[in-house]
């Protein structure tokens, strides 16, 4: 199928695909064309001009001066999961901090038990409908982590309906193996439980899905810095990328042993949260190729902290933001509402959230064949209701997505809530 876009305000419109993420001043200074034609075929990007031939057997869309950008890519998220956090949230609005429900064996450990005893099927389906919604709001390529699961066979189980969630979606889902989420405070042993993690879990995650990123939480009552260490040396001898939650509360360590394997050419694909990272240690990051991903819905709905995106871009870093969907620290399925915290609290301007939300958090997944409109790039577009992106930061709390179009062809859009 074809398909004509006429008369666009077309963002991060570049005469070939970049192939790398937006680094430093570049985030925030990428062409727009105004009055602009896309043209798609085939599931990909064609030709980008003005004035472009009605193409014969070509379906148009007259955008009248609206903005047509490359869809969202939420790169980090929880979006399979089962129960809710509800008295857990009305625990931390009375004070109790996050990590303290953590250290009492809920949290986490609460949606653990929840996905443990919750049927493969119902997870898939739970998962599907929030995936329907976020692409709704713009995010035509979605990560989920497991990570709910913890012991071997939960894991799988998580791996598989989140497979299973996928099928028949009509955006790109992309797994990663969350394997150190947190210790199993259901388990005997939390140290026989690290080491059954590697020896056990990561190897069955290898034989069913080779080349998944494999993460986990480095944090206090997480896991530690040289459970990390042995977890991701291991899980990288195995062709595994990896990208790590780190800094969220505590800074632990993480940034000094990415640099370290950077200059080994072995750089994590992402770190992502750093709330709590030290100034120098955004400049570390920025001197690596990892990505660094901003989570300010987290900080929205848990405690008001947000990671300095502005240090890391001016050190000539690339940042990625992702909505972190999940029941505990942000139950938020927007991407827009991300572009509209991060230029608030995260201090970036409107181009370099736009940037982190596209081309950026693609990068963080290892897709260079989207988040830029530009000839032979994937066809994932988003056409606005807006002819001014700065409205995409300025409004929140509505959809701004007019128009969906995924591999090339026109997606109609869900409004349905995704509750169950
Ligand atoms: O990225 N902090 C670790 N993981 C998630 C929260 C998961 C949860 O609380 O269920 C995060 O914020």
């Amino acid at each position: 199928m074809s398909l004509l876009i006429r008369n666009a305000r077309v963002l991060l419109a570049f005469e070939s695909p970049p192939g790398c993420a937006l680094r430093g001043r570049a985030m925030g200074d990428w062409p727009v064309l105004m009055g602009a034609d896309v043209l798609v075929e085939g599931g990909t990007i064609s030709k980008v001009g003005r004035g472009l031939k009605p193409f014969r057997g070509a379906a148009e869309i007259d955008a009248a001066g609206r903005v047509l950008m490359p869809g969202f890519t939420d790169c980090h998220t929880h979006a399979c999961w089962a129960g809710d956090r509800l008295d857990e949230w009305d625990q931390k609005r009375a004070g109790t901090p996050y990590l303290d429900i953590l250290a009492r064996g809920g949290g986490i450990m609460s949606t653990v038990r929840a996905v443990r005893a919750a049927a493969p099927a119902l997870l898939a389906a739970m998962l599907r409908a929030r995936l329907e919604r976020m692409l709704a709001l713009g995010s035509t390529t979605i990560e989920v982590k497991s990570g709910y699961g913890l012991s071997k066979a939960a894991e799988m189980k998580m791996l598989n309906a989140i497979a299973q969630g996928a099928v028949g979606f009509a955006g790109t889902v992309v797994l990663t193996a969350l394997l150190g989420h947190a210790i199993d405070a259901d388990a005997p042993d939390g140290e026989a439980f690290v080491r059954e993690t590697i020896d056990s879990t990561l190897p069955a995650v290898s034989a069913k899905f080779p080349g998944i990123a494999v993460d986990a939480y480095c944090e206090q009552g997480a896991w530690g810095l040289d459970d990390c260490r042995v977890l991701f040396e291991i899980a990288m001898q195995r062709g595994h990328p990896i990208r790590v939650h780190a800094d969220q509360f505590n800074s632990l360590g993480m940034i000094a042993i990415n640099t370290e394997w950077s200059a080994r050419g072995h750089a994590m694909r992402s770190i992502d949260h750093l709330e709590a990272t030290p100034p120098a240690d955004l400049g570390a990051l920025a001197a690596t190729p990892t990505i660094g991903v901003l989570l300010p819905c987290t900080g929205f709905h848990t405690d008001g902290r947000y990671a300095d995106g502005r240090a890391l871009v001016d050190a000539g870093g690339a940042a990625a933001l992702a909505t972190n969907n999940n029941p505990g620290t942000s139950p938020c399925p927007s991407m827009p509402m991300a572009i509209a915290l991060a230029v608030r609290f995260n201090k970036l301007s409107v181009n370099e959230a736009i940037a982190a939300a596209t081309i950026n958090g693609a990068a963080a997944l290892g897709l260079h064949d989207r988040g830029a409109i530009a000839p032979g790039m994937r066809a994932d577009l988003l056409l606005l209701e807006h002819r001014d992106e700065r409205m995409l930061a300025y409004e929140f709390g509505d959809n701004p997505v007019r128009e969906a179009i995924v591999g090339g062809r026109l997606v109609r859009l869900s409004r349905a809530n995704a509750s169950f």
